[in-house]
């Protein structure tokens, strides 16, 4: 059989509101021209991300009744303890409330003024938590990558040569750890290869830098490991998670991605001195070590989460249904990043607006003007997100792509609403040149694209 269903039933419903495109025209003006500022009822599919938006299994929401509410060793924490360290293998696994707060741990203990940290690409809250200690986070992608069309089964790869002559230029001393994110979000959803993660793996070592991993979609990364990397075919999703973290010192994990839960977040490390210090940190911050913001009924839906997420049948379906978007967009003549990410499908907005130029922000205007038109709201990834308008040199000005990501939420939508999600667009497509292009109103300094504001030009 062709059709690859979804691998689970619905049990309990929530309705979508229906709204018509001149009451959406309305509210998107109210909402200054920003998805992220509408009002969630007002939506109709949702695409903005697939953080913390997935849907809990049985068994999770079982999970939630067991959580041991105890402030300091609750059994929770134990469960979710164990089913972290039998995939990631580290020694230290510090619970937090989300990625961000892991990131911010990690930095505020380990990064001084000058040290640089290199990766495939940083996604947006780890550059910013990164350039608050007044740090460089240096993004070293593979050519490849910034090449929408190029079908790179690996385009998440960091290029070695250029990760090797940063450690040359800034010296090992000024590299507290290399972070390699898995899937690169920010790089189109697209994966690492096992070989890429051992080829850092042994320049680290070479060069006694930690290797940490961002880990939010490592699920998704191990099942095109096993699709297209050689040797990997007759593996589990678990057996190749577990070698990809054996190379790492350490992970950070958003688990609002691949560990199923609407909340969640974990630092593991193996480094017992830098795991005392990010603790005490921890206390100050977030809570106390066994529950690290969390509840207890929050850590055993992670933990039963960690396990649900690496189902063979899941992630075929998961990786599966996403191309299906990207396949028939494709086929459609809508201009796609290619090969088609785990967990998004990201349109080209540049070249979908064509009409528009980089001052008119033509993946944020693609981006309000689908919202309009059907109803979905997505998110740019582009000029808003990553320009600085008021560079001297051009090339700083706008980042080589400018996109608009349709985030696929789990276990949330079926194939129709993905159907009508493809029709909008190409419909949208064939009418692209009424798109009318944006300016920006308000432009916050760190991480503008939730609250930024436009008008129409
Ligand atoms: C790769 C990656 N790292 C870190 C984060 C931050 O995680 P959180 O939103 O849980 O703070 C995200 C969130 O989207 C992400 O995609």
């Amino acid at each position: 059989m062709k059709t690859v269903f979804e691998p689970f039933r619905i049990k309990t419903v929530e309705p979508i509101r229906l709204t018509t495109a001149a009451q959406r025209r309305k509210l998107i003006q109210e909402a200054g021209f920003n998805p992220f500022r509408l009002r969630a009822e007002n939506v109709q599919i949702d695409l903005l991300t697939d953080s913390g938006t997935g849907a809990m299994s049985t068994e999770q929401w079982a999970g939630i009744m067991r959580g041991d509410e105890s402030y300091a060793g609750a059994r929770s924490f134990f469960r979710f303890e164990e089913a972290v360290k039998h995939i990631f293998g580290h020694q230290h696994v510090i619970p937090t409330h989300q990625g961000r707060a892991a990131e911010k741990l990690l930095c505020q203990t380990c990064l001084k003024t000058d040290s640089v940290i290199p990766g495939n690409t940083h996604f947006d809250t780890t550059r910013a938590n990164i350039e608050f200690t007044g740090a460089l986070a240096l993004d070293l992608p593979i050519p490849e990558a910034r090449q929408v069309a190029n079908e790179h089964p690996f385009k998440g790869n960091i290029d070695l040569v250029r990760l090797e002559d940063a450690i040359q230029k800034y010296g090992k001393e000024r590299i507290p750890f290399v972070l390699l994110t898995v899937t690169n979000n920010s790089g189109g959803g697209q994966p690492v290869s096992m070989a890429n993660v051992r080829g850092v793996r042994e320049l680290c070592q070479r060069h006694d830098i930690p290797l940490l991993l961002d880990a939010a979609r490592f699920a998704e990364n191990c099942w095109f490991v096993r699709e297209r990397e050689q040797g990997y075919a007759g593996k589990s999703p678990e057996e190749i998670a577990q070698e990809l973290f054996s190379y790492s010192d350490g992970a950070m994990m958003s688990m609002k991605k691949d560990a199923f839960g609407n909340m969640g977040g974990v630092l593991t490390l193996n480094d017992d001195e830098l795991a005392r210090q990010v603790r005490n940190l921890l206390i100050l911050t977030e809570g106390f070590p066994t529950y690290g913001g969390l509840s207890g009924r929050d850590l055993d839906a992670l933990a039963i989460g960690l396990r649900e997420i690496l189902d063979p049948d899941y992630l075929n379906y998961r990786i599966r249904s996403t191309a299906y978007v990207g396949w028939h967009l494709d086929q459609a003549g809508v201009p796609v990043f290619k090969p088609f990410g785990g967990h998004a499908i990201y349109l080209d907005g540049r070249a979908f607006c064509d009409h528009l130029p980089n001052e008119q922000y033509p993946a944020w205007s693609l981006s309000a003007a689908l919202y309009v038109h059907v109803g979905v709201r997505a998110c740019e990834i582009g000029n808003l997100m990553f320009g600085h308008p008021n560079a001297e040199q051009e090339e700083q000005r706008w980042p080589v792509m400018d996109l608009v990501r349709l985030a696929i939420p789990r276990r949330v939508y079926t194939q129709s609403h993905m159907d009508y999600v493809i029709e909008g667009i190409t419909e949208l497509y064939q009418k692209r040149h009424e798109i009318k292009g944006l300016k920006v109103v308000e432009r916050p300094e760190v991480l503008p694209h939730f609250t930024a504001s436009f008008a129409e030009v």
